[in-house]
C-alpha cells in the first residue's frame, strides 16, 4: 500500500491460516483458553489507569479486552492487523463487549498508521510464529513505545507438543507441517535473546502448559493444520494418499479415550525499551 506521503507498507504477510469464518471461531476459542494466561502476564506489566496500549496483530479480538480494562476508560487500546477482514471482525468484538475505549486499525508492522514512541506498552500473541522476520516486527514493536516502555510477546515453542501415548504417524505429520508453517514454529525459545536484540532491558519470561484429552477442542489441531497445509504438504512431495493414510491413522490414535496431548509451549516474554 503507497500513501499519499510516498511511503510504501511491506507486503501483506503471508498469514497461512487464512481469514476463514472457521480460522475466527479458532482464535476466539484460543483466546478463552489462553485468557488466564494473558491476565498473568499483564499483572506482570506495570500498566497505569489511563495507559496507552497497542496489540499488534490482534486477530478477532486478541488481548483487546483485557487492555481495555487493565487501561481502565482514561486508557487508550490500538488493535492493529494487517487483514482488513480480522480487523472487521475486530470491531464486531468490541461493540459486542462495550469497549468504548478500543480502536482497531488495518494496517501492517511496520506500519506508518502506527506512531512512533507512543505507547506505554506493545503486545503481541502468535503474531511472531506466523512471520518470516519477525525481529523486523519486535523492532518496530520497540519503537512504537515510549522511552521506557514496555514490549511483551506470547509465542508457541512447537518442541513440547507431542502425544502419549507417542505415535509414528504424530512424529511423521508434524514434520512434514513445521517446513510449510510459514515461520519458526520454535519461536517461543527465542524470545529473550530476541527482545535482547533490540535492545530491550529487565527481560522477564515465563511459560504455561496444556493438556488436552479426546474431545477437548484442541486434541485434533495437528490434524486440522494437516487438512489446512494439504496442498503445501502435497507440493514438496508427499502423496495425498500418504497423507490421508497418516490422517486418518491419527485422527484413530487421538480419538482413544487413553491419548493425552501436550500443548505447545506458550512462552511469554516482556522488556522495556531504553529511557
Ligand atoms: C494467529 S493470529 C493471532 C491473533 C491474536 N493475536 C490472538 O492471539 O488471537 C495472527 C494475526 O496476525 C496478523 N498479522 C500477521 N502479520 C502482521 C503484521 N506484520 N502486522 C499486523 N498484523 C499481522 C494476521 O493477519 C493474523 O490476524
Amino acid at each position: 500500500m503507497t500513501h499519499d506521503s510516498g511511503r510504501t507498507e511491506p507486503p501483506a504477510p503471508d498469514y497461512r491460516l487464512g481469514a476463514s469464518e472457521r480460522e475466527r471461531q479458532r482464535l476466539l476459542a484460543q483466546g478463552d483458553l489462553l485468557r488466564p494466561a494473558a491476565r498473568a502476564l499483564l499483572d506482570r506489566i506495570p500498566l497505569a489507569d489511563g495507559a496507552r496500549a497497542l496489540d499488534v496483530g490482534c486477530g478477532p479480538l486478541g488481548i483487546t479486552d483485557l487492555l481495555s480494562a487493565a487501561t481502565g476508560p482514561r486508557g487508550h487500546v490500538t488493535g492493529l492487523d494487517a487483514d482488513p477482514q480480522m480487523i472487521a471482525w475486530a470491531r464486531e468484538s468490541a461493540a459486542s463487549r462495550h469497549l468504548s475505549n478500543v480502536s482497531l486499525v488495518h494496517g501492517i508492522l511496520p506500519s506508518p498508521e502506527i506512531p512512533q514512541a507512543a505507547f506505554d506498552f506493545v503486545h503481541c500473541r502468535l503474531l511472531l510464529i506466523n512471520n518470516t522476520d519477525p525481529r523486523q516486527i519486535l523492532r518496530a514493536m520497540a519503537g512504537a513505545a515510549r522511552p521506557g516502555g514496555w514490549i511483551a510477546a506470547q509465542e508457541f515453542d512447537w518442541s513440547t507438543w507431542q502425544c502419549d501415548p507417542p505415535h509414528p504417524a504424530w512424529d511423521e505429520l508434524k514434520s512434514l507441517i513445521v517446513p510449510v508453517f510459514g515461520g519458526d514454529v520454535h519461536i517461543g525459545a527465542r524470545l529473550p535473546t530476541l527482545l535482547r536484540s533490540v535492545g530491550a532491558t529487565d527481560i522477564g519470561v515465563t511459560a504455561h502448559v496444556y493438556y488436552w484429552r479426546p474431545g477437548d477442542l484442541y486434541q485434533r489441531l495437528l490434524l486440522h493444520f494437516a487438512g489446512l497445509f494439504h496442498d503445501r504438504i502435497t507440493a514438496q512431495g508427499t502423496h495425498p494418499d500418504t497423507l490421508h493414510s497418516l490422517t486418518e491413522t491419527l485422527r484413530r490414535h487421538l480419538d482413544r479415550p487413553d491419548t493425552t496431548v501436550r500443548e505447545s509451549l506458550l512462552v511469554q516474554a516482556w522488556g522495556r525499551t531504553a529511557r
